[in-house]
């Protein structure tokens, strides 16, 4: 799926001029008359810079403004797919107010993960033993009794099928914030990581690439991560079972429930409505399901460095899908696809002792299931 700004940009644009100005009769120059058109060309297009500069840059705004504030952005990212050359956002449209360059490109920064920082990080918790699997779960500060609900169900298991297993919240900030408790909170059970993004729904895209940046700076050497949402039932055994199993990659691998051809939502009342300005295809590449995807922890590095080149999106697990299609690699079905499960309708011990997802209604749900699941006996008659 192509972005408009990103690809190959400039030189890819100067190739196919100078192949429609010599077309296939390069043989019939002689090399010194080759030389004399090649230097016609610089010259004219030296003209064609000062010319335009000259008309549209200074009668719109001041040049020098412009120019360091188009500085500062290619200094803050090293993203050459990123550089939006004035040329073609200011002389090619004239009518474009510096102000819409300037917002444009900053939303496009806006899903890379270093542009944002840790309020929390809990350094410590990956430096001493380093875990099988990461839990990440996006969740909102306010949220207590989510995270509480977890701490008391799978996210309790350190140690699964012999493996160490973390759990970690992630958190942005928001107004009605009480730090104080949020720091006592941690202090409490070490797990909550928080970065300086605002905390919202239109924000998890953010969200998703902080768990990305942490993964990749803070436990670069755990051997897989999942995002998992803050309402999943989550049955840890199976997936560290699943995640043993011989013949599991364990680089480049993302798996989950499967979307394919999913349609971009284009009904503005959708809480999943993404502007055309923002994503212009019609469909999304293959991508796993947000509720919960499984991925082998090389990968966050490598999501953290393509996302500068991708036009964020608010489609945190589309926008991940992107990211595979953008590095060349694709997510793999789960060995048995039945085991991500999204909506249950009644709860059912057997089934749940099989499955390794599924979403839940409330708090209060996950903490029932799981003590009847836990309770001795076989759960399958
Ligand atoms: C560029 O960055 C410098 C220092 O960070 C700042 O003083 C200046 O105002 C910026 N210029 C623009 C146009 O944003
Ligand atoms: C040019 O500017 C107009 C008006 O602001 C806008 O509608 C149009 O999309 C712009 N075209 C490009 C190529 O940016
Ligand atoms: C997303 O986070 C950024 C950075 O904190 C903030 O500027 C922006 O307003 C937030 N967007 C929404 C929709 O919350």
């Amino acid at each position: 799926m192509g972005d408009p700004d990103t690809g190959s940009g400039a030189n890819g644009a100067k190739r196919e001029l100078v192949q429609s100005i010599f077309p296939q009769k390069k043989t019939l120059f002689h090399s010194w008359f080759q030389l004399l058109v090649l230097f016609c060309v610089l010259a004219l297009g030296l003209c064609y810079t000062l010319s335009s500069s000259s008309l549209s840059l200074w009668q719109n705004f001041p040049l020098q403004e412009h120019y360091q504030w188009f500085l500062n952005q290619s200094s803050r990212v090293n993203a050459p797919a990123y550089r939006i050359h004035p040329k073609h956002k200011v002389i090619l449209n004239k009518t474009t107010e510096p102000s819409t360059v300037r917002s444009t490109s900053l939303q496009y920064h806006q899903a890379y993960p270093r542009n944002y920082h840790f309020l929390m990080d809990n350094t410590e918790v990956c430096k001493d033993k380093i875990p099988f699997l990461v839990l990440m779960v996006p969740v909102a500060p306010k949220n207590v009794a989510a995270r509480d609900a977890i701490r008391q169900t799978w996210g309790k298991e350190n140690t699964v099928q012999g493996e160490l297993v973390l759990t970690l919240f992630m958190l942005g900030v928001s107004r009605e914030d009480d730090v104080e408790k949020l720091k006592q909170e941690n202090l409490k059970h070490h797990d909550l990581i928080q970065s300086d993004f605002i905390d919202s729904y239109l924000n998890l895209t953010i969200k998703t690439m902080v768990i990305m940046d942490w993964l990749s700076t803070h436990c670069p050497a755990a051997a897989y991560a999942m995002k998992i949402d803050s309402d999943m039932f989550l049955n840890v055994d199976n997936l560290v079972i699943m995640l043993k199993q011989p013949g599991i990659p364990k680089t480049n691998y993302l798996t989950g429930m499967l979307m394919w051809n999913r349609p971009v939502v284009r009904s503005k009342n959708s809480k999943w409505y993404v502007p055309e300005e923002m994503y212009p295809e019609s469909e999304y590449p293959t991508y796993t399901l947000g509720m919960g995807y499984v991925f082998s922890n090389d990968l966050p590095e490598k999501f953290v460095e393509i996302s500068k080149s991708i036009k964020p999106f608010n489609i945190e697990d589309a926008y991940i899908g992107m990211c595979m299609k953008k590095l060349g690699l694709a997510p793999t079905a789960p060995p048995k696809p039945s085991q991500f499960k999204a909506y249950n309708s009644a709860y059912n011990r057997c089934e749940f002792s099989q499955v390794i997802t599924y979403i839940l209604g409330s708090s209060k749900q996950l903490l029932d299931y799981w003590t009847d699941l836990k309770k001795p006996g076989p759960p399958c008659p």
